[in-house]
């Protein structure tokens, strides 16, 4: 089985969905001695099938794909009718209709009165059950998985294709978690990450660990490999968390400006901008913990509430009609704190700079 103890360059491109993670991307890295990862998350899995199929035409070298794992919904009714009201100027800005909620015609039953608080548009699976047939068919090297754990059934059939399997966590407590579902790696996030924190629990307290102390906490709970994640856009980083027990250090910013990435043309503008220099972590984008440029979406929006899907359904058109117009103050501009030093160079160059 692959072993991330035996890459030629300690790096790990990050998987970034919503399209900066493409095969292209993913190719470069892996192709150089790093490893690429695909990001499944918002796809079908024939998207993701059709995405493994093209890696495959660009490499021979191993790789990964990522997985959300779905939850129930924490969403309070109330709270996202409040938020879709505050939302309302910003369709009229955009010129886009904000999507209904699922529940808004569902009338609370006397049955449901113990659940009245709570959204009732149940899991969104994000394709769950084809895109784990689709891994198991394909064998990609690795399959990580990030918002928490799959069931310890999902990591033998993984084992049993000849699947490493890797668990996402920000906190010693996770971590031991994800130990017991018998997974084989661990990629530790801290807190400097851009994107979504992986944090199981969306209603948790953040975990505020600096990645280092996580790292030495995690080597002295396992022995397991351990990636590290989270601000990390220089070689000096890297070889700081190596020395504080990592086997890689995994890069999603650093890598968003490489030509092989998706990334949106306003994204690619607003980390080259020096209007953007400070990032943020907002639910306003999704209903859940992630970190981002501060624009002033994000900024008008601070008190959005917890409610992952939905938020996230509900912000969409809004997302996509600031992306077609080029506005970086009405999208999701997702970075993490070393996003200063990103620069526009090709993926390999940027893979074997920041394993120099
Ligand atoms: C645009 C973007 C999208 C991301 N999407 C995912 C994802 O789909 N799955 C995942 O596990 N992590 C995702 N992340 C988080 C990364 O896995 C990683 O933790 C993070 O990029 C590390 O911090 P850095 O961006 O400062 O390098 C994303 C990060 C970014 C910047």
């Amino acid at each position: 089985m692959f072993t991330f103890r035996e890459l030629a360059l300690p790096v790990v491109a990050a998987p970034m969905a919503g399209g900066p993670s493409t095969p292209e991307l993913v190719a470069a890295v892996s192709s150089v001695g790093g490893f690429g990862f695909l990001a499944a998350g918002y796809l079908t899995a024939a998207q993701l099938a059709a995405d493994i199929a093209r890696t495959r035409t660009l490499t021979d070298a191993p790789f990964g794909v990522n997985l959300f794992v779905p939850q129930a919904s924490v969403a309070k009714i109330a709270e996202l009718e409040a938020y879709r009201l505050e939302l309302l100027p910003e369709a009229a800005r955009y010129g886009v209709e904000l999507p209904a909620l699922a529940h808004a015609e569902t009338a609370p039953t006397e049955q449901s009165a113990a659940n009245a608080q709570s959204a009732t548009t149940g899991v969104d699976d994000d394709d769950w059950d084809a895109k784990l047939a689709v891994l198991e068919a394909s064998g990609p090297a690795v399959v990580s998985f990030t918002f928490g754990l799959p069931p310890i059934a999902v990591v033998a059939r993984l084992h049993t294709a000849g699947i490493v399997v890797v668990a996402t966590v920000t906190s010693v407590a996770e971590a031991a978690q994800a130990i017991n579902v018998g997974v084989d790696v661990l990629c530790a996030q801290g807190p400097g990450a851009g994107g979504h924190r992986g944090t199981f629990d969306p209603a948790a307290t953040l975990a505020t660990q600096p990645l280092e102390r996580l790292l030495d906490s995690l080597v002295a709970l396992t022995d397991l490999p351990i990636i590290a994640a989270g601000g990390l856009s220089s070689s000096a980083d890297v070889h700081r968390v190596l020395s504080h027990g990592a086997v890689a250090a995994q890069a999603g910013t650093a890598f968003l400006q490489s030509p092989e990435a998706g990334t949106k043309a306003a994204h690619r503008a607003a980390l080259d901008s020096a209007e953007f220099v400070d990032t943020a972590v907002t639910r306003a984008f999704s209903g859940r913990a992630a970190r981002g440029l501060v624009n002033r979406f994000l900024q008008a929006h601070a008190a959005a509430p917890l409610g992952y899907p939905e938020v996230n359904r509900l912000t969409a058109p809004l997302r996509a009609a600031a992306a077609a117009a080029g506005d970086p103050h009405g999208m999701a501009l997702w970075a993490g704190t070393g996003h200063r030093l990103v620069r526009a160079r090709p993926a390999a160059e940027i893979t074997r700079m920041l394993a120099r």
